[in-house]
């Protein structure tokens, strides 16, 4: 049976963990050639898990530098990429506005934002000689709506969202989709982290499930699925879209 993104080239960034691993999973289960791409260098253990559908490039997400050369070793591995998961990204840890230093502030706008316009302008002009392509941009139901604690992370997300809508109108034209995706809490090592090094972890978790009127965090499969549908033609008429995957936290 054809998988749902046959033979199509993806590039994955932020791999090596959470969501970026587990995406890369499910695009080439569904046929996909995947490139992996993380600062982290155990990125290259998933794609080694993955098979041969899979390679891995050591890339931080703020150097433009390297994103040429993620360009320039995708097209020599698999050839022309048509999907782009733009995932990687850093929580801000329990930074108040007050206590924010100008650095924090730079240092997560710069992977979370920056860092996915620097994916659409070294991936786009690729994806538009190849005919087309869907990026997929990894904001947050804290790009929609704000949590104390969190200023840096909720504005680098829901800038995200504006740069999805700006780019899928540009690019509309040359057969390019842009999609931002939405999670709620999902279990990865990001918010294990974070939990983790929360003074009131235990109560901080059990605060943060009781906000989703599901009554639990996600898994990283069910956000995978999603980046998946927005990667293969089933959604050919979105783009510019937010889609939303929170077990009810926005709905309320
Ligand atoms: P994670 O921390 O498990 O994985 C993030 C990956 O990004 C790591 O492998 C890390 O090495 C990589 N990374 C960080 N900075 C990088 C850089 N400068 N260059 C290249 N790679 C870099 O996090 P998780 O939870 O899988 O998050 C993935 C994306 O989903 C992030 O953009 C996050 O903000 C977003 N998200 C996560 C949610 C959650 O509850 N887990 C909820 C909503 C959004």
């Amino acid at each position: 049976m054809a998988g749902r993104v046959d033979n199509k080239i993806a590039v994955v960034t932020g791999a090596a963990s959470g969501l970026g691993a587990e995406t890369a999973r499910r695009l080439a289960a569904e046929g996909a050639f995947v490139m992996l791409t993380d600062r982290d260098q155990s990125g290259a253990d998933v794609a080694a898990a993955i098979g041969e559908r899979a390679d891995f490039v050591l890339h931080d997400v703020t150097d433009e530098a390297e994103w040429a050369a993620v360009v320039s070793k995708t097209l020599e591995r698999f050839g022309r990429p048509s999907i782009l998961v733009n995932n990687a990204g850093i929580a801000s840890g329990g930074l108040e506005l007050l206590t924010h230093s100008f650095d924090d502030w730079r240092r997560i706008l710069s992977v979370n934002l920056d860092g996915v316009f620097l994916g659409l302008r070294h991936f786009g002009p690729v994806m538009a000689a190849k005919g087309g392509g869907s990026v997929i941009n990894l904001s947050s139901i804290l790009g929609k709506v704000g949590l104390p604690g969190a200023a840096a992370y909720c504005a680098s997300k829901g800038g995200v969202i504006m740069l999805t809508k700006a780019a899928a109108l540009e690019w509309a034209p040359l057969g390019i989709r842009v999609n931002s995706v939405h999670p709620g809490f999902i279990d990865t090592p990001m918010v294990a982290g974070a939990l983790h090094a929360a003074e009131n972890g235990t109560e901080m978790r059990d605060r943060l499930i009781a906000a989703h009127p599901m009554a639990r965090f996600g898994i990283p499969r069910e956000i995978a699925d999603a980046v998946v549908f927005l990667a293969s033609d089933e959604s050919s008429f979105m783009t510019g879209a937010e889609l939303v995957i929170d077990g009810g936290y926005t709905a309320q």
